[in-house]
């Protein structure tokens, strides 16, 4: 996502913390976020660019083989080099159990390496919600599809990262992504609350399942981004309108896991 979509994701979460994991995240942010995350939550891309973080560049997706609407870990998490677990969902295991390990040993400190697992885990979280961060490797996740946002030139990619969601926050939320993030969580829970509580839960007790939010990217990227987005289309209300609720529902569920795999990390007492 661009950075009002990482915005939305963490403000989702921030609600449904539970009261330790709030004061276990205000510790590791640096006092000048006032334990606030949904600001810092846009920082792994304000620092790939870096050479000190030139390791993290190619962690905020996965690709799969040209037209393969089906992910795969084994054969597509890995780096252009090819070295195995460098891509987005190998990033989610690696921050959770970075954070995981932290809380269960006392006597370490609130090292920088941690404050930079949490944001990484903050910011992934919001990204492998986005279909096209699954996307093919022929066309770079739609990076390499022309098309046209209007009357201006884009590519798909930047369609789903921003467009979608600057358009939306303009003209349904008075431009402001609290209200955003509110009025889909408040969604969220009205119209899907029994599956909302069945998000945040993964199989075989793990603490977070990468694979399973890449799985549901990768298939709703074929469904919805790359279907009726041949390079060259002009994409206007009916791509818009058809296709919100879908970038809606992946804000939802990419807060509401954030949240779900914090608490469980931060709060002893929290259910599963
Ligand atoms: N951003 C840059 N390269 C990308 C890729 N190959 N897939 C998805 N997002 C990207
Ligand atoms: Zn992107
Ligand atoms: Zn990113």
């Amino acid at each position: 996502w661009g950075a009002d979509g990482h915005r939305v994701t963490c403000l989702i979460a921030e609600p449904l913390l539970y009261e330790p994991t709030k004061q276990a995240i205000a510790a590791l942010l640096p006092k000048s976020a006032n334990g606030n995350l949904a600001d810092l939550c846009t920082w792994p891309d304000d620092v790939r660019w870096m050479d000190k973080y030139k390791w993290t560049r190619e962690l905020h997706w996965v690709n799969t083989p040209n037209h393969v609407c089906k992910y795969d870990y084994n054969r597509d998490c890995h780096d252009h080099m090819g070295t195995p677990n460098v891509c987005i969902s190998g990033a989610i295991n690696n921050f959770t159990h970075i954070l995981w390990n932290h809380t269960r040993n006392r006597n370490m400190k609130n090292g920088r390496d941690v404050t930079e697992a949490l944001l990484f885990l903050a910011h992934f979280m919001g990204d492998i919600h986005q279909p096209l961060h699954t996307g093919f490797r022929s066309d770079q996740g739609g990076n390499n599809i022309s098309v046209y946002w209007y009357h201006r030139r884009s590519d798909l990619h930047h369609v789903w990262d921003t467009e979608i969601v600057s358009k939306a926050l303009k003209e349904n939320h008075n431009s402001d992504p609290e209200i955003m993030a509110d009025s889909i969580l408040n969604n969220a829970t009205d119209n899907w609350a029994s599956e909302v509580d069945a998000w945040g839960i993964c199989h075989n007790r793990k603490l977070s399942c990468p694979d399973t939010y890449a799985t549901e990217s990768i298939n709703l990227a074929c469904k919805w981004a790359y279907s009726g987005a041949a390079p060259g289309t002009a994409l206007g209300d009916e791509y818009y309108t058809s296709r919100l609720p879908t970038v809606e529902l992946r804000l939802a569920q990419g807060g509401v896991r954030l949240a779900a795999i914090l608490n469980s990390i931060f709060d002893p007492n929290a259910p599963q």
